[in-house]
């Protein structure tokens, strides 16, 4: 996630900037950039590559100015590179921008700009509001400033000053953090806290549709409306290390909370005018479509838990055969694949080296390439024919939650789009699934207010050997993703079963106190899971379910039930791996282990 900082005082803007950025490096990052007010005007410098390759330049050609805002760039539109690297500027190049989030009518402002003359250097969203900065610009920054607010669309952050304004920048957020750091003489604003704790403990957060403005005397904040908003700075008392996690005690329980924004993200900027899933990155036509009379969905490790849902998913709506593989078996398994095969490649990473070297062997056998990652021109983007990007923003804890999420949404998308093309679905169905999509974020808000029963399940659970995972039907796919979460991190031999396989063998396992969580969501197969409880009950276990709210049944047979919102059985995998999630989080929390870094794993895996 994109990193901002922007200064104007008496101190040398290049080096706050810098320093500054440093801090934010934690949000993942694949390019930086500069941009000051200097005697000779708006001087810049933005490369691609780590923070270091951006110092060591300014090293060499200092840019002397007191005012300056910088950033780091986490890809989302457009490759990362030097061109797309922010700050992006107008065609005089005598303002800058730097952004963090999503302009999601980027395309139709852009559209309106290019109409009056004006020339895109960048694959970016941002650069419209640059122009459209340019455009309305009259010498008044904070007047423009407004105008420019009633016009984007998304999420964002932005920085934007100006040459004719030295002495000032501006500061425009909605849905991406900004806090206002008070110097004596000076301000910042950055995109965390951990910028500016240099310099002050001072603080306060910009909200949704506040506008500052700054100048080294005082920062003044409005609403939308153009009222202004008295804010109460607060002192702040945290370690620098614990702010980088954005006050969250670990980047795993950050990245679980993070997720309804990036459900949102993902949908927000994939649905048109007209309430219908516009896939733009996918050039897929509707004989594409057609043609396929199978699809192949490969990946590892969570990123293959989403593909056994995906699998679900695009059956069911699209009425496709999907065979779901794990990359590393698929790559030696001669796979049934040609030109009438779509493989769908998932990598939170993109760049698995299993996962890639599958992707490279399904090209090689004539398959069309559609990969769903969470990393702007990774090497299994690069390599695809068409990607579905998941705007999940950085995902530092080795145990995968955000990506997975988004790359279930990513799912649902492209099966619904599948469906409405081939005919599988009506327009009602297409829409009620669409509008519960969308909804799943207010609800994970909501869930992730309170995370006490998942503490109390996971202090029941801490000290056993072993805990079983029962699903049936999608229900067993969640139940995967909840024990390889639980493993990853506590270190607990976790396994899941399928409900009705349990008589074939595993309830041998079963002993008196073993604990048993059962995911139980489907409607059709509530009283099916209730037999299997029972089974387990009887053999002594335990039994956690995980139902919906509503249910009757589950509360009779278990020892314990966590809720989770009730939606539509498809969209139920969304919604019930939450609780999995936090249990595996309170459960390793509690053994004392390094949640973000468990033994033995890596967040990326590009070895085979
Ligand atoms: C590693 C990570 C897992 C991840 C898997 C696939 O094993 O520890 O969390 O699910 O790689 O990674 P990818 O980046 O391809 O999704």
């Amino acid at each position: 996630m994109c990193g901002i900082v922007g200064y104007v005082g008496k101190r040398n803007a290049q080096e706050v900037i810098i320093s500054g950025l440093e801090k934010l490096e934690y949000r993942g990052y694949d390019s930086a950039g500069i941009a000051v007010i200097t005697e000779n005007g708006l001087e810049s410098a933005k490369f691609k590559g780590r923070l270091s390759v951006l110092a060591d330049y300014l090293a060499e050609h200092p840019i002397k100015g007191t005012t300056g805002i910088g950033h780091t760039r986490w890809a989302t539109h457009g490759v990362p590179s030097d061109e797309n690297a922010h700050p992006h500027f107008n065609t005089a190049k005598t303002l800058a921008v730097i952004h963090n989030g999503i302009i999601e009518n980027y395309q139709e402002i852009k559209a309106m700009l290019i109409e009056k003359g004006y020339v895109f250097r960048s694959q970016t969203d941002t650069e419209c509001v640059a122009h459209l900065f340019d455009l309305y610009y009259d010498g008044d920054l904070l007047k423009t400033a407004f105008k420019v607010n009633s016009i984007i669309r998304g999420t964002y952050a932005l920085l934007i000053c100006h040459r004719d304004s030295p002495d000032e920048f501006v500061a425009l957020r909605n849905e991406a953090p900004l806090v206002i750091g008070y110097g004596e003489g000076e301000n910042f604003v950055a995109s965390d806290i951990p910028a500016v704790l240099e310099y002050t403990r001072q603080v306060a957060f910009l909200e949704n549709g506040e506008i500052a403005h700054v100048t080294a005397d005082g920062v003044t904040v409005y609403n939308s409306k153009g009222d202004t908003v008295k804010k109460e700075p607060f002192t702040v008392e945290w370690t620098l290390e614990a702010a980088t996690k954005g006050g969250y005690d670990h980047f795993m329980l950050k990245e679980i909370h993070e997720q309804p924004q990036g459900i949102r993200d993902t949908i927000n900027t994939r649905i048109d005018a007209n309430g219908y899933i516009k896939l733009d990155d996918i050039k897929l036509t509707k004989a594409d479509i057609e043609k396929f009379d199978k699809i192949y969905v490969v990946a590892c490790g969570t990123a293959y838990h989403a593909g056994c849902v995906g699998k679900y998913v695009i059956e069911k709506l699209a009425k496709i055969p999907v065979m779901c593989d794990i990359a590393s078996e698929y790559r030696y398994s001669d796979p049934f694949v040609d030109d009438k095969t779509l493989v769908i490649v998932v990598s939170q990473s993109g760049e698995t080296a299993d996962t890639l070297a599958a992707l490279r062997e399904s090209k090689r056998k004539g398959a069309r390439i559609l990969s769903i990652t969470n990393v702007v021109g990774s090497s299994i983007a690069r390599e695809s024919d068409d990607v579905f990007y998941t705007w999940a923003g950085p995902e530092v804890a080795v145990a995968s939650t955000k990506a997975y999420t988004t790359q279930l949404v990513a799912f649902y998308m492209i099966a619904l789009n599948m469906a409405l093309a081939k005919g599988t679905i009506d327009e009602a169905g297409y829409f009620e699934l669409v509008s519960q999509l969308k909804n799943t974020a207010d609800l994970l808000e909501e869930m992730l207010k309170d995370d006490s029963e998942e503490k109390e399940v996971a202090s029941l659970i801490k000290d056993k050997s072993a805990l079983f995972y029962l699903g049936r039907s999608v229900d067993m796919q969640t139940a995967k993703e909840m024990a390889l979460k639980l493993k990853e991190i506590s270190y607990i031999y976790a396994e899941s079963f399928a409900g009705g396989e349990l008589k074939h063998g595993p309830i041998a396992l079963i002993e008196p106190g073993t604990p048993v969580i059962a995911v139980s969501t489907q409607t059709a197969l509530v009283e099916k899971m209730v037999s299997n409880i029972q089974e387990v009950k009887r053999r002594g276990a335990f039994v956690i379910g995980i139902g919906c709210e509503g249910d009757t049944l589950l509360k009779g047979v278990c020892d314990k039930v966590i809720y989770v919102p009730k939606v539509d059985d498809l969209l139920a995998p969304l919604v019930s791996v939450v609780p999995g999630q936090l249990i595996a989080y309170h459960t390793s929390l509690m053994k004392g282990y390094d949640v973000d870094k468990p033994r033995n794993l890596a967040k990326s895996v590009t070895v085979e």
